[in-house]
């Protein structure tokens, strides 16, 4: 018998809330990250997204729920075992929090030096090899002051990886660096992710940060995750009201269909979007098409295409066949 075997998550989270005082932070959240993705938590702020990385790192405690680390159980640690998770967890921060009378070197090499188990030969050795596979190595002597936002955070994620974690939590990395700097940091992450097979979760309150480098995507709102799954999936049809809004998809809604007039979404994905099949499809078809609200993205090298229109005349029942022969998604709605 072929018994299918599902890896086990990297991150386990089920059904845990978390409330501050009478302010619940999070409302019975379950996801889970798998093993050597990049995982997305989008939200607005306030969401919850801060004190949901906290949870995994165990510096804070659930009120309820449950969640595991590779395997293990985060609540029932203390002392060595919750440093102990704690190493295996690299962490980057918005404002990069690296000690300022300390240089670029000396704040990769100190979590090494409170580790306390490699010689300080190999802590030197590491942390130049860290910080050439960053692109500073000619910046190892600068302090924070000396150096562009783009490079504190790469000094960031070399210190995060010091001490060899499996799992990187970014809390909105890249949320100081302006556009360019922001692609540069997060196309880094996404080259770690694979050499390294370091799983990442990635907190934003920006869809483009997902779109560039996530695999997945959770959206958070209000404490609640109302949303999960492939990130293409999620941009192509948005389930939620909050994943639309972080979309800007929140447009007036269109007036309903007149009799004999069918509204449709047309997605497309890989090689298709770039054919010729809707003019041809019409033609034969003899249908017309009133466009709504289109969109042609790529989406981790991958192309996309999304349109909203109103089919009307001609053999509408036959068009949609025709698209949904050519490997479109049809999805038929009222609105
Ligand atoms: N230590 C804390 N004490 C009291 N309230 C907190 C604390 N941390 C977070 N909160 C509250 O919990 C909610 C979620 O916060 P947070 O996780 O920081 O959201 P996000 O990171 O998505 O902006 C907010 O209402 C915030 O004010
Ligand atoms: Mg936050």
């Amino acid at each position: 018998m072929f018994i299918p075997v599902t890896p086990a998550p990297c991150i386990a989270i089920e059904t845990v809330s978390k409330a501050f005082g009478a302010n619940p932070a999070l409302r019975a959240v379950s996801l889970e990250v798998r093993q050597g993705e990049i995982f997305g938590l989008i939200g607005a702020s306030g969401a919850g997204k801060s004190t949901l990385l906290r949870l995994i790192n165990g510096l804070e405690r659930a009120d309820s729920g449950a969640i595991r680390v590779e395997g293990q159980s985060v609540a029932g640690l203390d002392g060595a075992d919750l440093r102990a998770l704690r190493r295996r967890i690299g962490m980057i921060f918005q404002h990069f929090n690296l000690l300022t009378a300390k240089t670029a070197a000396q704040n990769v090499a100190l979590p090494m030096e409170l580790e306390g188990t490699r010689s300080r030969a190999e802590i030197a050795a590491r942390t130049a090899a860290l910080l050439e596979r960053v692109a500073l190595a000619d910046h190892a002597g600068k302090y924070p002051a000396q150096l562009s936002g783009g490079q504190k955070q790469r000094v960031g994620v070399a210190r995060a990886l010091a001490c060899a974690p499996s799992i990187l939590l970014c809390d909105e990395a890249t949320s100081a660096l302006d556009p360019e700097t922001t692609a540069q940091v997060l196309d880094l992450l996404a080259s770690l992710n694979q050499e390294l097979g370091l799983t990442i979760v990635l907190i934003t309150h920006e869809m483009e940060v997902v779109r560039r480098i996530c695999d997945r995507v959770g959206v958070l709102e209000r404490g609640a995750l109302v949303e999960q799954g492939d990130v293409i999936e999620v941009f192509l049809d948005p389930r939620d009201g909050a994943t639309r809004r972080m979309l800007h998809e929140d447009s007036e809604p269109l007036p309903p269909p007149a009799p004999g007039e069918r509204r449709v979404r047309l997605i497309a994905r890989g090689a298709v979007v770039e054919q010729k099949w809707l003019s041809r499809i019409m033609r034969e078809a003899s249908v017309d098409l009133a466009l709504h609200e289109g969109r042609i993205a790529r989406i981790k090298g991958e192309a996309y295409g999304r349109l909203t229109a109103t089919l009307s005349g001609g053999d509408v029942d036959r068009a949609i066949a025709l698209l949904r022969a050519e490997g479109l998604r049809v999805l038929e709605s009222a609105a």
